[in-house]
């Protein structure tokens, strides 16, 4: 990586000192198909004897631009953006996960993961193992040789547990089996993915990215760490010397079979909710951690949860993990569900709603929403409490928060 500080090398990449008008920012190409001078050209950019955009549904230049920034604030050597985060989670495991194969993951997971790894996968004939991730001996004995991948959340969502990926990278290479994390809840100017030993992260950009709540979409971070050669789908692969066996299968197949790669308008407004990111970020995460902090001792929150915190039981490793603040998500522990939903229904200024990292601040109740269709059994798999209310802190002043929080709370 570069000298340049996290920000200017998002905002200077990308630039185009040629635009006919001199644009400062790429603007968007909302076109379906790319037209070539001959016949000649056109089978050439198909068979990739050239580099060249033919259709959307595969690449195109806007998208291109976005991946190009992704790929600055990352460090990775190659990026393929998604039209949502789950396309994202969904296009990754298709394209390493074959009828036969395991995946070792924690079941503390975002609800549609969860489903998408329960359903979905397991009707191809994928296992899915799911083992606590701060048990270092129970991921060592879940692996076997048909393994085709670690996964878990970087902070889970909603129970805010974080793993030692350091220390599960070491586990992994001795077994040589991928690292795949999903960032989604601490970017790249608070967590050095790299260093952590994660050789493929997922990151839902329709989170702090997008700017604002603006559109949903995803991204798969290649950092080419990983030789691929030991996945049995992907060692055949005859690949070009600049993608891993891994992006190589996206590209050429996955992504443009699937057919849900990242519409031009999503990747022009996640470009420039990338250039404001690490500003909204500090001011998000430094709000999550002040509220969190100042209601943790409040009569009527039975339990604060937010990993920097000194009663949360992932202090040292989160605070070892990440630079400044863990996210812009906490949550409470009240007494009953009747209580969440008294006190939620009271908030003036925070909004009920599904979402995280918008600049506005929500709250919602994920047993009775994102969960609700999970039976009483998986919810306990999956780590799920009915007295829990989840938060994103968003832009507006800590102080009003406060006291729209401290309101609501006298009505339980
Ligand atoms: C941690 C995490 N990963 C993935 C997703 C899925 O992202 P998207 O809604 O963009 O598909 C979410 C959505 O809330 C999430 O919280």
């Amino acid at each position: 990586m570069n000298k340049q500080s996290f920000s200017t090398r998002i905002i200077n990449t990308g630039f185009q000192k040629n635009d006919a008008h001199g644009a400062i920012t790429l603007p968007i190409y909302r076109n379906a198909a790319f037209e070539f001078s001959d016949s000649e050209t056109i089978a050439a950019a198909f068979q990739s004897k050239i580099t060249a955009h033919t259709y959307s549904r595969i690449s195109n230049p806007s998208v291109a631009n976005f991946e190009q920034k992704i790929k600055a604030a990352s460090g990775a050597e190659s990026v393929i953006a998604l039209s949502s985060g789950m396309a994202a989670i969904t296009n990754a495991f298709f394209a390493i996960a074959y009828a036969g194969c395991n995946i070792v993951s924690s079941p503390r997971l975002f609800g549609n993961t969860f489903s998408f790894f329960k359903s979905t996968l397991s009707a191809f004939g994928v296992e899915v193992r799911f083992v606590d991730a701060n048990d270092l001996q129970q991921i060592t004995d879940a692996i076997d040789e048909n393994t085709c991948a670690f996964f878990a959340e970087l902070i889970t969502n909603p129970h805010m547990e974080v793993a030692d990926l350091t220390e599960i990278s070491k586990i992994l290479k001795a077994k040589n089996v991928p690292m795949i994390i999903d960032t989604t809840l601490v970017p790249w100017c608070a967590f050095d993915a790299k260093k952590a030993g994660v050789d493929v992260e997922i990151v839902s950009t329709t989170k702090y990215i997008s700017g604002g709540a603006t559109s949903t979409g995803g991204v798969i971070v290649d950092y080419g760490t990983y030789d691929w050669s030991a996945n049995k789908k992907l060692a055949t692969l005859n690949k070009p010397e600049n993608l891993s066996l891994f992006s190589f299968k996206l590209r050429s197949e996955i992504v443009r079979n699937l057919g849900a790669y990242m519409p031009p308008d999503t990747a022009y407004m996640h470009g420039l909710g990338l250039e404001t990111l690490e500003v909204r970020y500090e001011q998000m995460s430094r709000t999550a951690y002040e509220l969190a902090q100042h209601f943790s001792t409040h009569p009527k929150v039975v339990r604060a949860g937010y990993p920097k915190l000194d009663t949360s039981p992932y202090k040292a490793v989160s605070d070892a993990m990440f630079t400044g603040n863990p996210g812009a998500m906490f949550t409470f522990n009240l007494a009953t569900k009747a209580d969440c939903y008294r006190f939620m229904d009271r908030l003036k200024i925070i909004r009920r709603a599904t979402n995280l990292f918008d600049n506005k601040t929500l709250v919602i109740h994920p047993e009775s929403t994102i969960y609700s269709t999970f039976p009483p059994q998986l919810k306990k798999i999956i780590g799920i409490e009915d007295t829990l209310i989840r938060f994103s802190a968003g832009l507006e002043n800590v102080e009003d928060l406060k006291q729209d929080i401290e309101s609501a709370l006298e009505f339980i």
